[in-house]
This record gives C-alpha cells, sequence and structure tokens, in this order.
C-alpha cells in the first residue's frame, strides 16, 4: 500500500510571519496524525524559520528548487547540501513554471534530480503537457519525454527516493483540474513506463502525486483514483483550513 503524500508548493508566497502562522496552523490542525505523509515547500528565505516551527512534527520541509551543486561560484543559487543543512528533507524539480520562465530542460532537471538525491534530499519531480499538447494527443509522448530525460540513469534504488507529481501545466493555478480520469490515464501510464525504464517493483512502489487546481471539494476524488497517490499543492496549500481539508480527504 502506497501512504498518501500532500506536499504544499508556496511558490513565491507567503512572509516570514504569515509563513510562519500557516506553517503553525497545519501542524496544529494535524495534530499528529501521520496517516498522510504532509510536507511544506516554503521560499528559500523562509525555509530555516519553518523548519523551526515544524520540526518534531509530522510535517517536512521541503524547497522549491535547488542548483546541481554542492558549491562554488553560482551567484544566486542554492545547493543540495545547504538545503539538508537547514533541515529539508524534499526538493521539487521541473515544475512547470521553472520548465516555462526559466527554460529548464529535461537534462538539467536530470542533473538537480541527481545531486539532490546524492545529498539526502528527496525529489518531487514534475512533469506535465501544455494545453496545446493535450490538444494535439501528445501528453503520452510529453510525459514520456520528459520522464526519460529527467530520470536518465535512475536507478530502482534511487527511485525509491523520487516522488513524480503529474502536474497537467493547463490546470495550474487556472481553478481547471484534470478529470479523475485524466488524472488516472495519465497516472497509469507514468506507472507503466517507470515500470519499463526502471522495475516493476519500483513503479509499484512509486508515489504519484497529481497537481494542478486542487483543493478542498475535489481532492476526495483525485485521490481515490487507484494510481493518484497524493497532491502536490499550490494556491489551496497557502489557506490552512484548505490544504487541512485536502488531507483530510487523503485519509
Ligand atoms: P495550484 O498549483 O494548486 O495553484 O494549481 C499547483 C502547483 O503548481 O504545484
Amino acid at each position: 500500500m502506497r501512504k498518501k503524500f500532500i506536499a504544499g508548493n508556496w511558490k513565491m508566497n507567503t512572509a516570514s510571519i504569515t509563513g510562519e502562522l500557516l506553517a503553525a496552523g497545519i501542524v496544529k490542525g494535524l495534530a499528529g496524525d501521520t496517516r498522510v505523509t504532509v510536507a511544506v515547500c516554503p521560499p528559500f528565505p523562509f525555509l530555516s524559520r519553518i523548519g523551526q516551527a515544524v520540526h518534531g512534527t509530522p510535517v517536512a520541509l521541503g524547497a522549491q528548487n535547488c542548483y546541481p551543486k554542492n558549491d562554488g561560484a553560482f551567484t544566486g543559487e542554492v545547493s543540495p547540501t545547504m538545503l539538508v543543512d537547514i533541515g529539508c528533507q524534499y526538493v521539487i524539480v521541473g515544475h512547470s513554471e521553472r520548465r516555462q520562465i526559466f527554460k529548464e530542460s529535461d537534462a538539467f532537471i536530470n542533473e538537480k534530480t541527481h545531486a539532490a538525491l546524492k545529498a539526502g534530499l528527496k525529489v518531487i519531480l514534475c512533469i506535465g503537457e501544455t494545453l496545446d499538447e493535450r490538444k494535439a494527443n501528445r501528453t503520452e509522448a510529453v510525459l514520456d519525454t520528459q520522464l526519460t530525460g529527467s530520470l536518465a540513469n535512475i536507478t530502482a534504488d534511487l527511485l525509491a527516493k523520487i516522488v513524480i507529481a503529474y502536474e497537467p501545466v493547463w490546470a495550474i493555478g487556472t481553478g481547471l483540474n484534470a478529470t479523475p480520469q485524466q488524472a488516472q490515464d495519465a497516472h497509469a501510464f507514468v506507472r507503466q513506463r517507470i515500470g519499463q525504464l526502471c522495475t516493476k517493483a519500483a513503479a509499484d512502489a512509486l508515489v504519484i502525486q497529481y497537481g494542478g487546481s486542487v483543493k478542498p471539494d475535489n481532492a476526495a476524488t483525485l485521490l481515490s483514483q487507484p494510481d493518484v497517490d497524493g497532491a502536490l499543492v499550490g494556491g489551496a496549500s497557502l489557506k490552512v483550513e484548505d490544504f487541512l481539508g485536502i488531507i483530510r480527504a487523503a485519509r
């Protein structure tokens, strides 16, 4: 049985005090319940502070990005070892906003994935098609390219530290979520491809989150699909009650 995993991607939102209140509210609302794996991914400047707020609770800390080197002359970048140093357990790589706005390639995402795993982080790898790609019936081809590129040279033991977030780009921040069937179809395809690229056992154990306008009122039906093992939540992770509602739906 795969344990459901709900992660909040705060993106470039919150301030130190609002982030701390948000984290404290989630911790309080969870009341020590560990039936669902929960993580929050605040902006870099608040990681340390939010890390203190969730320390010793069931809420794990994640970062939204990293650079694939441990140190050196990379002005403005943050390394996986720095993230581990301040208590992160997860890092998101390959988010569609990074792919689109910052032109990140699958090869670069693959480098980040390897560097993050080597540093001891677990990776939330995001993949997903645009609306044009879906309309052109290219969803599976796009997912295939992203999976093979981003996961190059990833063995079964490394895959055990990876979570895949299927996030159709057209559903992110738009209020337009994929239907439960669309999500299930994509997730089943991802699991089947991972079975071919890696091993069947690794594919069966892989946690695949859905992301894109997940809200408390659509979470239960999405999460009831057999291959939907959790959610990567943007907008609704910024409100304590909404995020807790999604976690409740995952139980
Ligand atoms: P959203 O974002 O929930 O606001 O659609 C999801 C994401 O980008 O991870």
